[in-house]
């Protein structure tokens, strides 16, 4: 059996590799064999959910691994679900191991407020028409009602969002938005919901969703600007800070340059709203980095009691045309 690998498993053992199998065993099987092989690759290949693992050229699902088998003429590739290195994929990890907590949570704001489906709504307006959309960073796979007359193929980089999602989209798997495991021109939209902002190298996320949607097609998304109240951003006012990985002034800028469009959205939300939206583990994160999520939550309750009863929640939604 062949082996190929991507990022850091290809500076550990090779590009390349030549595995003899013998009989025929399960993919997980034969996983297990390279890291018997490759001890020095034994921790990178103890957790696969990290991992994007196509056989003869096809994506195999998460359960697939134990029930596809492999022989010695197969060829094996894999893929680090989470692109880059050093800071940026620390960064990526943080916000994975928030947003495995926060499936509960996320669903139970959306469904008291049905915040994030007035935003897909917004990029709905957007889309002409597509049979196949791409939702990158796709949560708990809310999208699959906003488009029920496409085939919504969700991709996460939070393993327990992405065992949501499956109930709800098409298909959905793990992958990190800047590296897509999808071929050139597979989608007739890619769509970023709440999601570019969470993206350390978000220039790369926009310029891959490009990649995988056919010419013609769109990329679309929203992403949070702040909090607001006659002009002046209400969380500084209270000492804090809400940190975005991707800055929106940043993500402006990108989307800029690739040809895109935006416009502000605003909501005028309570301080109830707030509350409970920075009560989601991961976005208790945004605001206290760095702790333990009792404290965090606790924390947030303390410092946004201090809010008005009302402020503007400002967004925007981007169009980008392929
Ligand atoms: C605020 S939620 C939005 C979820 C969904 N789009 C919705 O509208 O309900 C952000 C999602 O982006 C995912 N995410 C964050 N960084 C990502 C990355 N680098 N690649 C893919 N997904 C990512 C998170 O795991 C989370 O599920």
């Amino acid at each position: 059996m062949i082996v190929r690998f991507v990022g850091p498993l290809a500076s550990k053992i090779g590009k390349e590799v030549e595995i003899s199998i013998g009989r025929e065993i399960s993919v997980r099987e034969a996983i297990e064999k390279i890291a018997e092989a490759y001890p020095q690759a034994e921790s990178d290949l103890s957790d696969l959910s990290f991992y994007s693992i196509s056989l003869n050229g096809e994506l195999l699902k998460k359960d697939e691994l134990e029930t596809r088998k492999v022989r010695d003429d197969d060829l094996l590739i894999l893929i680090p679900a989470i692109a880059g290195g050093g800071k940026e994929k620390k960064i990526k990890l943080i916000i994975k191991r928030n947003f495995d907590i926060s499936t509960p949570s996320y669903d139970s704001f959306e469904g008291k407020y049905g915040f994030f489906t007035k935003l897909a709504l917004e990029m709905r307006k957007r889309i002409e028409s597509a049979e196949l959309i791409l939702d990158v960073g796709c949560g708990t796979g809310i999208l699959g009602e906003i488009f029920p007359d496409s085939k919504v193929v969700g991709v996460d980089i939070s393993s327990d969002m992405v065992r949501v999602a499956r109930t709800r989209l098409y298909d959905a798997l793990i992958g990190d938005g800047s590296r897509l495991p999808f071929k050139n021109n597979s989608f007739d939209a890619a769509v970023f919901n709440a999601v570019i902002f969470l993206i350390p190298d978000g220039e790369n996320a926009l310029r891959d969703a490009m990649r995988v949607v056919r010419e013609n097609g769109a990329v679309c998304g929203t992403y949070l600007v702040g909090l607001y109240e006659n002009g002046n951003e209400v969380l500084e006012e209270i000492g804090l800070r809400h940190s975005l990985p991707f800055p929106w002034r940043r993500a402006e800028k990108a989307i800029e340059e690739l040809g895109g469009v935006t416009q502000e959205l605003t909501f005028r939300v309570g301080r109830e709203f707030v509350l409970d939206f920075y009560s989601i583990p991961a976005m208790s994160n945004a605001l206290f980095p760095k702790m333990e999520l009792e404290k965090r939550l606790e924390l947030v309750k303390q410092n946004l009691s201090n809010l008005p009863d009302e402020m503007d929640f400002v967004w925007r939604v981007f169009q980008i045309s392929v």
